[in-house]
């Protein structure tokens, strides 16, 4: 645990700590209480209980009746075993107003200085399409990158492209057998290796053929190379089409191939730090001895091949070196969970330290109408095609919505809403669970969804360039006292949470913090921009110009808090639709 980000959150948790004589305030989980009429901020005296050898009412009474008001809170009272909080409105509204408006304070604190964190993330297979399923970890991976990044980690987003192994001799074998049309597609390449799975259940022989080309490719013969090389780039020009789609950029993309020549050295070292063993004429790392009885970590097969967990422990070691990382992350489904506590282990049974620093963000599945997809029948969706008909399904509605707009800003923003809409179903549930795919529930701009907070955001800025036509800015000099509604507060209140959930987001590797949070926002946003609807005096451009002003800079600090919040997640924040 450690003190909130919100400085209004942080003195709560100091004043309990003080009014008890304790050190560590970081040790007080601070909440919003149950019902807002309690009080902004409740924290519970649970943690001091044993040290103190008091029930935690007695506690709470006691920081209640010890409590003196101070700049961010003008208020304590005891409930039972907490303590609920009043903060400083006019305090709040002024620390919320500087931030979004200047970044000073920054809305988003630092809590890092620069170290890293390896993030790896989408790792596709070459030759296979880019199938929708890899949606889902993508979008995971990136949005960890963003959101470490902006509480300034150095995230290092690693592509470990599987470009290796036994499958490509298959589709060497099959290629040279059957050949594909040109130009070459990644399509056709799939087919190929579709039609050599079925081919080779009758003719075992041709696996025999695929052994022997992947061979060669191993042993570094020029024709096997240089059409495997084909593959590769024909693959990677086309998932490079996707993430431009998605809008994701790599810093490293390294694929599996690139560490051939380190193996052999690799496996000296696990050698000479006593972490191998002979079982069956191949080559493991025995690790069932790590309390939990796992197999062992298979490096070597008889025939010398080296495998996925070969190569995957050059690559711990190669960004180990590189890094130097704090955290090293693999946004991997769930399905490898074996496969990364055998990693783990293996790194820590030849005595790299560090290996306790690796984590698997594990991620459920994606089924498509509650069926699971995959691609080894040929039967995947590409990812490709939902996110173009995701962008045509929004075309339509962001027409009816601007028609002023040209054709081209009416492409852009449905690109815009479509692709986010996609992205967004799959960061909002938490990421353990399975997610299915629903083309209404995921378009719709009324619902739990992506366009929904668009949407929100676009409104916002909508009133603010309204209000600049009639001379009116967002200021943080704006007269918070200006601002006395509850409705109003509750917005705030929400607003303030925002550092504290993307620093919740990443210590959980759970984007679905900040995707939900945003929804919450938008709620308490919708909840007061509706009121002002309905009632004149609550309107945001109220006639009164400082009420105004005070509202209007609430509406900036709500865009601004969207536009970082969609941004964190790899959503796009349209200002219109
Ligand atoms: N290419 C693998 C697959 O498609 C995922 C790789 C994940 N990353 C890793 N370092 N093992 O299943």
């Amino acid at each position: 645990m450690s003190t909130p980000l919100d400085p209004f959150a942080a003195a709560a948790a100091r004043a309990v700590a003080t009014a008890l004589d304790l050190d560590d305030p970081g040790q007080f989980q601070v909440a919003a209480p149950p019902r807002p009429e309690l009080g902004d901020y409740a924290v519970g005296c649970f943690p001091a209980a044993k040290a103190l050898r008091a029930p935690p009412p007695k506690l709470a009474a006691r920081v209640a009746e010890r409590f003196s008001p101070g700049p961010e809170l003008e208020s304590a009272e005891a409930a039972g075993p907490f303590v609920n909080f009043r903060a400083r409105r006019s305090a709040l509204y002024g620390h919320l107003f500087s931030a979004a408006i200047t970044d000073e304070p920054p809305l988003i604190p630092q809590v890092a200085g620069g170290e890293a964190i390896c993030i790896d993330y989408s790792s596709p297979n070459i030759s296979k399409q880019l199938a929708y399923h890899h949606i889902h970890g993508t979008a995971i991976g990136h949005a960890l990158c963003n959101i470490f990044r902006a509480l300034g980690y150095r995230a290092v987003g690693i592509n470990h492209l599987g470009d290796w192994g036994t499958t490509h001799g298959m589709l060497l074998a099959a290629y040279e057998r059957w050949g594909a049309p040109e130009p070459l597609t990644v399509e056709a390449l799939n087919e190929l290796y579709v039609e050599f799975r079925k081919r080779a259940e009758q003719d075992p022989a041709l696996e025999d053929e695929a052994r022997a080309w992947f061979a060669r490719l191993e042993a570094g013969d020029e024709a096997a190379r240089e059409t495997w090389k084909r593959f590769r780039d024909v693959s990677w020009r086309e998932f490079s089409r996707v993430y431009d789609e998605l809008g994701i950029r790599f810093d490293e993309v390294k694929g599996e191939s690139e560490y051939e020549d380190d193996i052999p050295e690799v496996l000296r070292v696990l050698e000479e730090r006593g972490a191998l063993a002979e079982s069956e004429g191949a080559l493991v790392v025995p690790v069932d001895d790590e309390g939990e009885d796992i197999p062992p970590l298979l490096l070597k097969k008889g025939d010398g091949a080296t495998l996925y967990g070969t190569r995957d422990i050059a690559a711990a070691i190669y960004r180990h070196e590189t890094y130097r990382f704090s955290q090293s992350l693999y946004v991997v489904d769930r399905g490898q969970a074996l496969h990364f506590k055998q990693l783990f282990a293996a790194l820590r049974k030849a005595g790299f330290a560090w290996a306790d620093r690796m984590v698997h963000v594990a991620f459920g599945l994606v089924r498509i109408g509650g069926k699971k997809t995959g691609t080894r029948t040929g039967s995947g969706v590409k990812l490709l095609e939902v996110l173009t008909e995701a962008t045509a399904r929004s075309r339509e509605r962001v027409k009816a919505a601007n028609p002023n707009a040209s054709a081209e800003e009416v492409d852009r923003v449905a690109h815009q809403v479509g692709v986010g809409a996609v992205v967004f179903a799959n960061l909002i549930s938490q990421r353990q669970k399975d997610v299915d795919f629903d083309w209404d529930e995921i378009l719709t701009w009324d619902g739990d969804s992506g366009p929904y907070i668009q949407y929100a955001h676009a409104r916002c800025s909508s009133i603010l360039r309204r209000a600049r036509e009639q001379g009116l800015t967002p200021t943080q000099d704006a007269e918070r006292d200006r601002l006395a509604g509850d409705r109003e507060w509750a917005l705030a209140r929400k607003l303030a949470e925002f550092p504290d959930v993307v620093r919740r987001s990443a210590q959980g590797y759970e984007p679905h913090h900040l995707a939900r949070y945003l929804l919450d926002v938008c709620a308490a946003f919708s909840t007061w921009y509706t009121a002002g609807a309905q009632d004149a005096s609550q309107r945001v451009l109220a006639s009164d110009r400082a009420t105004a002003e005070a509202r209007l800079t609430l509406v900036a600090t709500t865009r601004e808090v969207l536009q970082r919040g969609l941004g964190l997640l790899g959503v796009a924040a349209p200002d219109a639709m």
